[in-house]
């Protein structure tokens, strides 16, 4: 059985192919959720597989968990590890100074626990996420149920003193309710259409009572890997400086991942 990726799963692919060649046996490493994320949770169990690789995994949602643990990873609690090696995840945006948007997903707060709680975070994304400015993706951010309406005002109203070009909040619904995050708070996505400051903007919004955590992370990825739709994939660490540029094309006669069952 053959499978034809679209170019856009081509690009996450290859993103997340190369970044699984950045774990080595005996690691810690939290996975990251999405659809780029899925890819590399695939291309890690296809390795455990393959080549009897063996990691210690935890992950930053209930469905990361879920399918890791489908293609044979086993997954422990943060708790119980403390500390990881590296996290890999995707992103929404991120800029040249891999400043990321994250959390489109709704899983940004243990996202943000796992890969600050990590030696190195390395983000797998598709060139369309990379932008000049942060803020055209809505900024997620996560908020406490109770006193929900109050905190939404009150963070419009701090955003009007802040250098972002729109100021309006809304709660991310699913279906006719409110969507609940996984550790069962609500998420607003905040449309700013341009972050000048996105230091600035991640300190002040924390403050306000009621925000659990915000999807800027600042200072908190080290390697950005980009994935195209022909398969190329450029690799960037800001910490050495070092790019590297190589392909990964899926084996248009396989079934990728026909193995795994997934
Ligand atoms: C999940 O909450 C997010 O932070 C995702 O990592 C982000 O939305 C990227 O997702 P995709 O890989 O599906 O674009």
């Amino acid at each position: 059985m053959s499978e034809q990726l679209s170019p856009i799963d081509t690009a996450k692919f290859a993103a997340a192919k190369r970044a699984s060649t950045f774990v080595e046996n005996g690691m810690k490493v939290g996975l990251g959720t999405g659809s780029t994320a899925e890819w590399l949770v695939k291309c890690l169990g296809e390795r455990i597989q393959n080549e009897g690789l063996l990691i210690t995994a935890v992950a930053t949602s209930n469905r990361t968990a879920e399918l890791a643990e489908s293609v044979g990873i086993k997954v422990s609690s943060l708790n119980d590890v403390k500390w990881l090696d590296l996290t890999i995840d995707g992103a929404d945006e991120y800029d040249s100074e891999l400043n990321l948007i994250k959390g489109g997903g709704g899983a940004l707060l243990q996202e943000k626990i796992v890969a600050t709680a990590s030696d190195r975070m390395i983000v797998i994304a598709d060139s369309t996420k990379k932008v000049t400015h942060l803020g055209a993706f809505p900024l997620p951010i996560e908020v406490l149920g109770f006193g929900m309406k109050t905190t939404h005002a009150l963070v419009e109203e701090l955003l009007e003193g802040l250098d972002v070009m729109g100021t309006r909040a809304a709660p991310r619904m699913a279906g006719d309710g409110l969507f609940v995050t996984d550790e069962g708070n609500h998420i607003l996505d905040l449309h700013l259409e341009r972050i000048g400051n996105p230091r600035q903007l991640a300190l002040i919004l924390n403050q306000v009572p009621g925000v659990v955590e915000n999807g800027l992370f600042i200072d908190i990825c080290d390697v950005i890997v980009t994935g195209y739709g022909d398969g190329r994939v450029e690799t960037h660490d800001i910490n050495s400086g070092e790019s590297d540029t190589t392909q990964f094309l899926p084996d248009p006669a396989s079934n990728i991942f026909a193995n795994l069952g997934v």
